[in-house]
């Protein structure tokens, strides 16, 4: 699609092909941010840097590039994408709530690229016609892989560059949440893969290795072909699958059943060594949600023992015994839902039961109710519905930006799973498995033609229903499993969000050199 457009030198928005990418190393203005506690940090911006010479979207495909006072030829760079959606992206400034403004501050250099998206669009003007364009027509220009490219190119740019823009090409960190994860996952599991090189060209992009340092990625929404099975594998219990829609229901009874297959493709060991398999998956997701709980109880969080968690019982010396809500039910000779709501009243209680009932929320969390727990998260938030991502057509219902994401040059929604294909008697052509392929990080990492990030930050909110537990979990032990650092938590309590805990964050890319 890409090619197509270029092709028909489409002229809206777009520029006369540069003859060569550029950079001025004197066209830098000083500027100053103050930060939310007033502090105030100085440092030179250099926007409006085309990283192609092909620009086919004026608007977006350049880069801005930020130096804080001080910085140098050796210092990391920190390429933070705004891409959310699998929308176009500008490049924006510095942010002082966020991790933009927070790396400019710990004195980093600060890139943000823009990329197109699936809404990018240019219209053809007269000159096109003789290509077989109406004029005024709309063309479509970010679709997949057009955003991974853009941000390919930039960082290829920043290579080119290296030696004129202060900052160390050879030690990029890249950032970017929910979608903008899936996109820093990209940039960070597809280094110099051959896969992207021809459509690169094409672009005009330098001709420069686009491997990084390392990748944050907070709540990626990733994996595309096979988020729907994750999904479903892990809400398909809930009451509200349950007690919802029965062609739905339908739907997500299909989808979890192709889950284990999926995952016993994918060879995945935990971190002790354990074959994960379709029999023990949900323990480990289980123990993922518990370890992120229990550091959250260490910082002195307050976690409700209404969530599912069962903890073992306080004693002075430590350790204790394990006791559940329901050996103390029974003890009070009542039902576990009649001692919720007797606690919920908030009755006053006389001091042995004020004993007894102090028992669950002694130092370990030991146990987990996966029902209840999930129950509460879509609580917190409403399921997507079944299919997740590739909707279009499946019991009737409407695309979903994934479904464009995959759409061609034209605007179209296209199915981009087997099978939600199937379901609605659609193929999926080469050329869009190519396109999902191009967009899934799970398909390069060990192999022999990639260089992945050795060093990897991800993060997907302990409550975030976006995407499902699987897709962030696989990810990192893969990356694991392939010998990479890989920092991974479910961060308690968040929702689908991102750049939180930046004192964290930037601990961790310190601790990186
Ligand atoms: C984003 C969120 C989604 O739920 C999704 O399906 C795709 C992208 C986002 O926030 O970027």
């Amino acid at each position: 699609m890409i090619a197509v457009a270029l092709a028909l030198g489409l002229s809206a928005k777009t520029k006369a092909p540069q003859p060569a990418l550029q950079f001025d190393p004197n066209a830098g203005e000083a500027r100053v941010m103050t930060m939310h506690d007033g502090t105030r940090v100085r440092y030179t911006a250099y926007e409006r840097l085309y990283f192609v010479t092909n620009i086919e979207d004026s608007a977006y495909q350049f880069l801005n590039v930020y130096v804080p006072d001080g910085a140098t030829q050796q210092t990391p760079i920190f390429l933070r994408t705004y891409v959310g959606g699998y929308m176009a992206s500008a490049a924006g400034q510095p942010q002082d709530g966020d991790a933009s403004g927070r790396a400019l501050k710990e004195g980093y250099v600060l890139v943000i690229p823009g990329s197109r998206g699936r809404n990018s669009t240019v219209t053809a003007t007269k000159s096109d016609k003789k290509k077989g364009v109406k004029k005024g027509q709309t063309i479509y220009t970010g679709r997949a892989p057009a955003a991974i490219l853009d941000l390919k190119a930039a960082i290829r740019y920043l290579r080119h560059f290296d030696d004129v823009i202060p900052g160390d090409a050879e030690h990029i960190i890249t950032d970017g949440t929910s979608a903008g994860g899936a996109m820093s996952s990209l940039m960070g599991a597809t280094g110099n893969n051959p896969a992207y090189e021809p459509m690169l060209q094409a672009m005009g992009a330098a001709d420069e290795r686009d491997d990084v340092f390392a990748s944050v990625c907070y709540c990626p929404i990733t994996d595309l072909d096979h988020a729907d099975m994750a999904y479903e594998c892990l809400y398909n219990g809930t009451d509200s699958r349950q007690q919802g829609d029965a062609d739905v229901l339908a739907v997500s009874n299909e989808l979890k059943a192709m889950f284990p297959a999926y995952l016993a493709s994918l060879n995945l060991y935990t971190p002790d060594g354990t074959l994960l398999t379709a029999d023990n998956y949900l323990d480990y997701i289980k123990s993922e949600l518990i370890r992120s709980a229990q550091i959250a109880k260490n910082a002195g969080a307050d976690i409700p023992d209404s969530l599912g968690f069962v903890f073992s019982a306080p004693s002075i010396n430590g350790g204790g015994t394990r006791v559940s809500k329901q050996e103390i039910a029974d003890q009070m000779h009542m039902s576990v839902n009649e001692l919720d709501k007797m606690l919920s009243r908030d009755i006053q209680v006389r001091p042995p039961m004020q004993l007894r009932l102090a028992k669950w929320v002694g130092e370990y969390i030991i146990d987990l109710d996966m029902d209840k727990y999930l129950n509460y998260v879509v609580s917190t938030r409403p399921l997507k519905t079944a299919p997740a991502f590739d909707t279009q057509g499946v019991v009737g219902q409407n695309a979903s930006g994934e479904n464009e994401e995959f759409g061609d040059s034209k605007g179209s929604s296209v199915n981009f799973t087997e099978y939600s294909a199937a379901k609605t008697g659609n193929v999926i052509t080469p050329e869009i498995a190519n396109h999902v392929s191009l967009l899934n990080p799970m398909n390069f990492i060990g192999d022999s033609v990639t260089d992945v990030a050795p060093h990897w930050y991800i993060r997907h909110g302990a409550r975030d229903r976006d995407t499902a537990f699987p897709v962030p979990i696989n990810l990192a032990l893969k990356l694991q499993n392939a010998g990479k650092d890989v920092n991974f938590l479910l961060a308690w309590n968040r929702p689908h969000s991102g750049d939180y805990a930046l004192d964290e964050l930037f601990e961790w890319i310190k601790s990186l050199r």
